[in-house]
């Protein structure tokens, strides 16, 4: 593949199987999914049809069967790259926001700033600049475990992004919190990856919410069934 190529698809998937339980369980079947730097997708299907697990393979967090998996060009299920990637490319966004509750909100922002060892002083510009943009600013010093959930979802955007990734990836980012929270949210998720011309994979059970992405992939028993794109 030419370079020029591979840089402009954020994502590349490509048949991708993945099971567990030493093959017992088949979850993903054949997956190939591109998309362009940009792009911002929708993962929707029900629950268990595998949208966490095709996250977590985009992200190197699992490793698969077979197939292929590059992001930003780099090949994902090459382990020396792996970490490297998680930690420079991609950004990461889970359902119940998985921040450290004794830690204060801007501890746990830092973290990838150090996993990185990024520059102290951008760095402490940047989380205050994303902590303005999310509403959380006045919340920093605040210990994790006193804020409340829709707090704690926009502080997990806020680190999700302090590195800024080219590529984020939501694995129901909303799904904890009430609807008012939940709209809200989602808007600002939006706003901030379309601001900076972020790619966006995010999986969601709403099909409210993924309607509000430009593209719709929906997932059916571990393999795409239906993306409006293609
Ligand atoms: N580590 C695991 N071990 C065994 N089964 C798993 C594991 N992770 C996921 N699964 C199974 O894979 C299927 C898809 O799960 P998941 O990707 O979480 O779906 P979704 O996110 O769409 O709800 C489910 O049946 C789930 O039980
Ligand atoms: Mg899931």
């Amino acid at each position: 593949m030419k370079q020029e190529e591979s840089m402009d698809r954020q994502v590349l998937v490509e048949d991708v199987w993945k099971s567990f339980d030493r093959g017992r369980i088949e979850v993903l079947k054949g997956v190939s999914l591109k998309v362009p730097k940009g792009g911002i997708v929708a993962l929707c299907g029900t629950s268990g049809c595998g949208k966490s697990t095709l996250l977590n393979v985009i992200s190197g967090l699992e490793e698969v069967d077979r197939g292929k998996v590059r992001v930003s060009g780099h090949d994902v299920v090459n382990e020396s790259t792996r970490i490297d990637l998680l930690r420079h490319h991609i950004g990461y966004v889970f359902q119940f926001h998985h921040l450290m509750p004794d830690l204060t909100l801007q501890e746990n922002c830092l973290v990838p700033l150090v996993a990185t060892g990024g520059d102290r002083n951008a760095g402490m510009a940047r989380l205050r600049e994303l902590a303005e943009a999310t509403g959380v600013a006045h919340r920093l010093g605040q210990r994790v475990r006193e804020l409340s959930g829709g707090e704690r979802q926009r502080g997990a955007l806020v680190r999700s992004l302090m590195n800024d990734p080219e590529l984020l990836l939501c694995d129901e980012p909303t799904g904890a919190l009430d609807e008012s929270n939940r709209e809200k949210v989602f808007d600002l998720l939006l706003d901030l990856v379309r601001a900076r011309g972020r790619t966006l994979v995010l999986a969601t059970h709403d099909p409210d919410l993924a309607r509000r992405c430009d593209r719709t992939v929906k997932m059916r028993d571990g393999r795409i069934e239906d993306d409006n794109a293609s």
